[in-house]
């Protein structure tokens, strides 16, 4: 496994990977590597014949100071995790490399990031977009691989890619999640115990609601339950739980079997924030 810093670096590999007709899979992370990115890496081998990751905390992505100043950093972990999945490459970029100078560019998803992850984060959307074509621009990857936890993220990628054009195939990985359904995040590692605990509420309030939306009661109902289950639970402070369309993130007031739909969840456990989705008609 190579560890490489530039995009100069990466090119001359690129070039061989081009000459021997190889293809090239790419999986974006921020480092504080779990087994949901490495979900990512095993779909990531057995599509593509080379595989690349790369590990850069984006700070432009970050809305707020605090939770960037807190982000873990494990690369050594990282590397190691990733030499174990018999990883090909991994671009290592430092900030000057990824952003010589601030971005004048700035991408507006337009109804896509008004809501959701969009609404709560200002600007979230923009350094995601940016930071994703950069890599896609420096990598050229044939495929890229992201995981379904940040389903808006997905979302916002996707178009990405076809209002720009870019070359590439993106692959969607299912959440990962503990045993006792709490969705793997880089973030999880911040939980004290008793967060840890209280972090449940997020997966069972997805499923609570599923199986009622299910039992057909009214989506209203089910919504309001949910915010006084988190307005009891001392640790949680809940930001939006909302039924939406999986692509468009239109929300519904009412619930159809006819129509795709899923739930997004967004709460405070303690000081660390944690999404999480669930659909419902795929
Ligand atoms: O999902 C993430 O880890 C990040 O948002 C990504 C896609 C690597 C961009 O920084």
């Amino acid at each position: 496994m190579k560890v490489i810093h530039t995009e100069a670096d990466w090119n001359k590999y690129w070039l061989d990977c081009i000459k021997t007709d190889k293809n090239i899979g790419l999986v974006p992370t921020m480092g504080a590597l779990h087994q949901g990115h490495l979900d990512l890496v095993r779909q990531a081998k057995s599509s593509t014949d080379i595989v690349i990751a790369s590990i850069f905390v984006n700070p432009t992505q970050f809305n707020n100071q605090e939770d960037f100043d807190n982000y873990p950093i494990t690369l050594e972990q990282d590397l190691e995790k990733l030499e174990k999945e018999k990883v090909d490459y991994v671009f290592v970029p430092d900030t000057d490399t990824m952003y010589p100078s601030q971005p004048k560019l700035s991408i507006d998803f337009g109804e896509l990031e008004r809501v959701l992850e969009g609404a709560f984060r200002p600007g979230h959307f923009n350094g995601v977009g940016i930071i994703v074509a950069k890599l896609f621009n420096i990598i050229r990857p044939h495929k890229a691989f992201f995981g379904q936890k940040d389903l808006q993220q997905t979302g916002i990628i996707k178009r990405l890619v076809s209002d720009l054009s870019i070359p590439v195939q993106l692959e969607i990985v299912p959440t990962r999640r503990e045993k006792d359904g709490l969705a793997m995040s880089s973030r999880n590692v911040r939980l004290s115990q008793e967060e840890r605990q209280a972090s449940l509420l997020l997966y069972s309030s997805l499923t609570k609601a599923k199986e009622e939306l299910l039992a057909k009661q009214p989506w209203l109902k089910v919504q309001q339950q949910i915010h006084r289950d988190f307005e009891q639970a001392p640790l949680a402070k809940l930001e939006y739980f909302e039924l939406i369309h999986p692509e468009s993130f239109e929300g519904y007031s009412e619930f159809d079997l006819k129509q795709k739909s899923s739930i997004c969840v967004a709460a405070y456990i303690g000081n660390v924030r944690l999404i999480d989705n669930l659909p419902i008609i795929p």
